[in-house]
Parts: structure tokens; C-alpha cells; sequence
């Protein structure tokens, strides 16, 4: 039985079922799939997150939180690079480690993708739709309160309980709207993304570029304030913690490597997007996060949108405000839309595998797309989050995708072992000891997230085992096929 969990797909069997698949349109470039991955990346956590991390857990050492989040994704990011350019599926994560680590912790690893993927959608259409919900009310437009929260949420015991909301029904339509569009095709979910990240970047640029002159530079003042007592409240434990928390905004830089199918030059251009996305979203992070944390006291940082309090300080630059606004709902719009692309194209992956129903599997005859899986994608993370507050999504995402990235750090060195000389048109570089790395600074961030979340990723993982057992195991096509 063991040895049945643990079977290996060949990576030559997952080239060949590749090759008599029904083909997806191969339509985008290496700058497409850039934009997909950073369109993916940028959203709430730099407009949000950034302030409570520097406010509760780092102080200036924000940008320090952010360089580890960065160099833990970068080394995961070189890892995706050498699997997408050898393997380039759409199942990402999840079919690198069918080929290397075998078909459970596939199963596992693709179970939690879709964190990274389904319920980050839902989480940052919570956000969004408080944005937007916000910005209605300044205006005058007032929504009822019942039709735009959650109508579950944490207790002041801390367990879930209903709130009296009836559901978030902006959240629900925006991920529905964004859906349909992934339905029709990649190529029209690629221009409204390339369209939306010029905005966003654009609008980031313009932040850094007018608040580099309203740095104070007393305010970086202690750079890392000392701990107050309590692990991970300032001092070097804090700044670890917020770097496990911040590292929510590095997450979707790889969506690249789960549009591989459609990509016209997979072997090359997908590791370029893949690289790029992290690159050009670390540098405008950690430039946005000295600039903010320089114009104004990171005490006063500890609110819903603290580029707008970095704004208002300085009534000079204060009309900014509404165009970091818009960047903020841009942002958000095309994460959800990327994750809700990336999605299906996972599903798709597993019911070719057998792990998943066959009908996931369907190719629009017209558009080309996983249509089936586009619509589960979709309805599920409409649901979840109509029904759940962002608090409660925001904390399982960062493990389950911290989870992923060391599944394809260890997998990258068990394949450079089991299958020496397979071609390898891009090489992790100084492996072992890059990849080594990477599972090193995943592990320990995972370490850092508070233990409650460790409880909901073994509720999830249970949760995921159990759909295994039930269906995935039984319908396997490469048990069936004695493989
Ligand atoms: N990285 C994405 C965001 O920050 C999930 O919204």
C-alpha cells in the first residue's frame, strides 16, 4: 500500500500524455507571462499588510521582513524555474512532485495549491469588496451592511459564529464577473490582466517617486525596535514573523507555471515570467516599504489602508490618495482573476491523472479553456467568500503555499538524483545548496505563523486526505494503468 501512495509518474509518461492531450491555445509571450505572475502577486498584501507587519511586528525592519520573503520565494522561484522549463504542464507544484515525490504528496501538495489559488481568490474579493464598499460610501452610496460581510466570522472566543450579515455579495459578483472572463479564454484574461498590472505598477511607481521626498529619516529611528517581551513583537523574532506574514504578497509570482500549456515557448519563457514576476514585485515592495515607513512614524501604520495615512500626512501629496486607491482595487481585481485562472488548470492536471472527475478535464471545443474546472473554480470560491471574513482565509493561504514551495525545493534534488541526465533546459544554480536553502527558509517561516493556523492546515489536510481516500485513490490512472 505504501509503496502504491508513493508511486512515481515518469517524467517522460507526463511529456507523452502531454503530447496526445486536446492542446489549449498557446498564445502567450514571455512578457504575458510575466504580467500573469505579477498581476497574481500584487494586491493585498503590499496595500494592507504592510502596515500591520511594520506597526505589530517589525517597525522600519518591514523592508528587512520583506527581503527574507523574498529570498525564501526567490529560491523556490529558481526551483519552479528548473521543473516548469523541464516539465511544462499545467499542474505546476503539484505534477513536479507526482514525478519526483510520489502520488500522495502530489495529491497533498495540489490540495494545497489550491489555497494558494481557489481561497486566495475568495480572500482577496473579501478585501476588495470592503475596498469598494468604502469608496461607495465616500461618494454616498451606502450599501447594507447585511449584503456586504461575511454572515460567519471569529467570535470574541476566537471560534466561528454568525455575525447576522446575510452574505458579501460584492465579493460573490466580483468573482463571478472575473470568472466568466477566464471561461471565455486566456487570451482576453491575459489583456485585461497586462492592462490592469500597467496600472497598478504605474500607480506604486508614482508612490515611491512623490514620497521619496517626504522621507523623514528619524523615522527609520530604531530600525528594529527592540522586542517587548513577547515572541515575535518587535526585535528579530518579529521581524521573522512578519516575514511569515508580509509573505502573502510574494504569493502568485508562479501562477506563470500553471498557464505552461498555453505559453508559445514554455521550455524558455516560462521560467523568464516566473523569475521576473519575483524580481520586479521585490524591488517595488521593499522600495514601497522604506518610502512608507520613512514618511510617517510605523506606529501610526496599524489600519486598513496605511498608504493613505503616509498620504494624508503630508497634505502636499495628500490627492494621491485616491489614485493608491484605484492601485489598490486594480491590484486586487487581477489577482483574483489570475488566481481564478490558475485554478482550473491544476484541476485540469489532476483529472487528467484520474485524481479528479473526468469531466474537469473538458476542453471548450471553442475557447479552448478547462471550462469544466473554470466553473467549480469559480462557484467554489464564490461561495467561500460570500460566507467568510478575510482573517479567517487570509492565515491558512501563507502555510499551505509555504508548504508547496518546500515540496519543490526537496523535489527539484530527489529528480537532479533519480534522473541525472534528463535534459535540463534551465539549472537551479550551486544545487544542492540552493535548494537545501529553500526548504531551510520556507520551514522556518512556516515555523513563525501563529499555532492556531498549524491547527486549520491539519483540519484541511484531513479534509483533502479524505477526498484522496475516497475518490482519487479508487480512480488513479496510474494505478489503473499499472504504471
Ligand atoms: N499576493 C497576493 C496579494 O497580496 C495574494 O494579494
Amino acid at each position: 500500500m505504501l509503496s502504491r501512495l508513493f508511486a512515481v509518474r515518469s517524467v517522460e509518461s507526463i511529456v507523452n500524455d502531454l503530447n496526445s492531450a486536446p492542446p489549449l491555445k498557446r498564445v502567450l509571450t514571455a512578457r504575458s507571462l510575466t504580467a500573469i505572475g505579477l498581476g497574481a502577486t500584487i494586491g493585498t498584501g503590499v496595500f494592507i499588510l504592510t502596515g500591520t507587519v511594520a506597526a505589530n511586528h517589525a517597525g522600519p525592519a518591514l523592508t528587512l521582513a520583506l527581503l527574507i520573503a523574498a529570498i525564501g520565494s526567490g529560491f523556490a522561484a529558481i526551483c519552479y524555474a528548473e521543473f516548469a522549463a523541464m516539465i511544462p504542464v499545467s499542474g505546476s507544484a503539484y505534477t513536479y512532485s507526482y514525478a519526483t515525490l510520489g502520488e500522495a504528496i502530489a495529491w497533498f501538495i495540489g490540495w494545497n495549491l489550491s489555497l494558494e489559488y481557489m481561497l486566495s481568490a475568495s480572500a482577496v474579493a473579501v478585501g476588495w469588496s470592503a475596498y469598494v464598499a468604502s469608496l461607495l460610501t465616500k461618494i454616498g452610496i451606502h450599501l447594507p451592511e447585511a449584503l456586504i460581510n461575511a454572515p460567519l466570522g471569529k467570535t470574541e472566543s476566537g471560534r466561528l459564529g454568525f455575525t447576522g450579515a446575510v452574505v458579501n455579495m460584492p465579493a460573490v459578483l466580483v468573482v463571478l464577473a472575473l470568472g466568466w472572463v477566464c471561461y471565455v479564454g486566456v487570451k482576453e484574461s491575459a489583456r485585461l490582466n497586462n492592462f490592469m498590472v500597467f496600472i497598478k505598477v504605474g500607480i506604486i511607481v508614482v508612490f515611491i517617486l512623490a514620497g521619496i521626498s517626504f522621507i523623514d529619516t528619524a523615522n527609520w529611528q530604531p530600525f528594529l525596535p527592540e522586542n517587548t517581551g513577547k515572541r515575535g513583537e518587535f526585535g528579530w523574532s518579529g521581524v521573522f514573523q512578519g516575514a511569515a506574514i508580509i509573505f502573502f504578497s510574494y504569493i502568485g509570482f508562479d501562477t506563470a507555471s500553471t498557464a505552461a500549456r498555453e505559453a508559445r515557448n514554455p521550455q524558455r519563457d516560462v521560467p523568464l515570467g516566473i523569475l521576473g514576476a519575483l524580481g520586479v514585485s521585490a524591488v517595488l515592495y521593499i522600495a514601497m516599504s522604506a518610502v512608507l515607513t520613512g514618511m510617517v512614524p510605523y506606529t501610526s501604520l496599524d489600519v486598513a489602508a496605511p498608504v493613505a495615512v503616509a498620504l494624508d500626512a503630508h497634505p502636499q501629496i495628500a490627492w494621491l490618495g485616491a489614485l493608491v486607491e484605484t492601485g489598490a482595487i486594480v491590484g486586487m481585481t487581477s489577482v483574483i482573476l489570475m488566481s481564478l485562472l490558475g485554478q482550473p488548470r491544476i484541476f485540469l492536471a489532476m483529472a487528467e491523472d484520474g485524481l479528479l472527475p473526468p469531466s474537469w478535464k473538458k476542453i471548450h471545443p471553442v475557447h479552448r479553456t478547462p471550462h469544466v474546472a473554470t466553473i467549480v473554480a469559480t462557484v467554489v470560491a464564490a461561495i467561500i467568500a460570500g460566507l467568510l471574513p478575510l482573517d479567517v482565509l487570509g492565515e491558512l493561504i501563507s502555510i499551505g503555499i509555504l508548504l508547496a514551495f518546500t515540496g519543490v525545493c526537496i523535489g527539484v534534488l530527489v529528480l537532479r538524483y533519480t534522473k541525472p541526465d534528463m535534459p535540463r533546459p534551465f539549472r537551479v544554480p550551486f544545487a544542492p545548496v540552493t535548494c537545501v536553502l529553500g526548504a531551510l527558509v520556507c520551514m522556518t517561516m512556516m515555523a513563525f505563523l501563529p499555532p492556531d493556523t498549524w491547527w486549520r492546515l491539519g483540519i484541511w489536510s484531513a479534509l483533502g486526505f479524505s477526498i484522496y481516500a475516497a475518490y482519487g485513490y479508487r480512480h488513479s490512472k496510474l494505478r489503473a494503468e499499472g504504471r
